[in-house]
């Protein structure tokens, strides 16, 4: 093939004849992944607690109604069930499950001031909507022997005192989780991962940090960086789970893929504190 010719030839789907169903999809990187797995050939169920904005991404004209959406809590067992019943019966199986809904709770920095019912609350979401979104699409994936599931931790797994300890303890567990069920679950075909991105200006993290504007929240981000100049994008996440949801994985089980350009390699503090006392 010529270059002239390459240039025009079709992306490759990665996902053709997949049902994905993703949680947290009608927002940031649980959107930005459902666009790009229908671009792979994907169908795709978001499930979410905002109505509003999953069916219109789900309305989009250029996905050619390849995602649909439905209402799931994922702390309602019944609901995430409901989820994955609706994926089975519209589209016939369940090969992806992406359970990537979060919440931060309150970002209270002392364990003093943590309320038990702010922990509980971050638990469910981050922690028990995780575990259900895995149980049912295990309790699909099982009989049919292949599937995957993959789940959004962060790099408060790696990295601490970022965020609160309620977070920061619930992105651990759902690790444990990842690995716990890699072992379970690798008998009968099914690959588990998860991905533990650096920040991305998503809601979830202007809500987080009390900011407005995006471009704010990308200057800070950019500058704690490791990795100078690219800023990690809801895009470049859901590039990690096509990656892990495709073939060209289809070894790879257990991992947590840190996405943080290498922060999570770093300790500046001892550099920090020379420079202080040599300026
Ligand atoms: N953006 C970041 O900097 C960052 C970093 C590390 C990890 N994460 C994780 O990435 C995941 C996705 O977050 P995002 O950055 O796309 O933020 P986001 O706010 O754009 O998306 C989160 C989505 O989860 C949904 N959600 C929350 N509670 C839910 C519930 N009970 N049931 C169903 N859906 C629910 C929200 O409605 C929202 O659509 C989260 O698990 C978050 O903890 C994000």
């Amino acid at each position: 093939m010529n270059g002239a010719s390459s240039l025009l030839a079709p992306i490759a789907k990665r996902l053709a004849g997949k049902v994905a169903l993703i949680t947290g999809g009608a927002s940031g990187i649980g959107e930005s992944t459902a666009r790009l797995f229908a671009k792979h050939g994907a169908k795709v169920i978001i499930a979410d607690v905002q109505d509003e904005l999953g069916f219109s991404v789900s309305q989009d004209k250029s996905i050619n109604g390849a995602i649909s959406y439905v209402h799931c809590d994922v702390t309602s067992e019944s609901d995430v069930q409901n989820a994955v019943n609706t994926a089975v019966s519209k589209h016939g199986k369940l090969d992806i499950m992406f359970n990537n809904a979060g919440c931060t709770g309150q970002n209270k920095a002392s364990i003093l001031d943590h309320e038990e019912k702010d922990y509980k609350s971050v638990f469910d979401v981050n922690v028990l909507g995780s575990f259900l979104g895995a149980k049912h699409a295990a309790k699909v994936m099982i009989p049919a022997k292949r599937g995957t599931i993959l789940f959004t931790s962060s790099c408060a797994s790696q990295s601490h005192g970022l965020a609160s300890h309620s977070y920061t303890a619930s992105k651990h567990a759902v690790v444990g989780l990842t690995k716990n069920l890699c072992v379970e679950l690798g008998q009968y075909g099914i690959r588990v991962n998860c991905i533990s991105p650096y920040g991305a200006a998503t809601p979830i993290f202007l809500k987080g940090m009390g900011i407005d504007k995006k471009e704010k929240a990308e200057e800070i981000l950019s500058s704690a960086a490791n990795l100078k100049g690219p800023v990690l994008e809801a895009g470049d996440l859901a590039e990690a789970a096509l990656f892990l949801a495709s073939e060209e994985s289809k070894y790879v089980s257990g991992l947590n893929l840190v996405v943080d350009g290498g922060y999570s390699a770093t300790n500046v503090a001892f550099t920090q504190t020379i420079q202080k006392f040599f300026t």
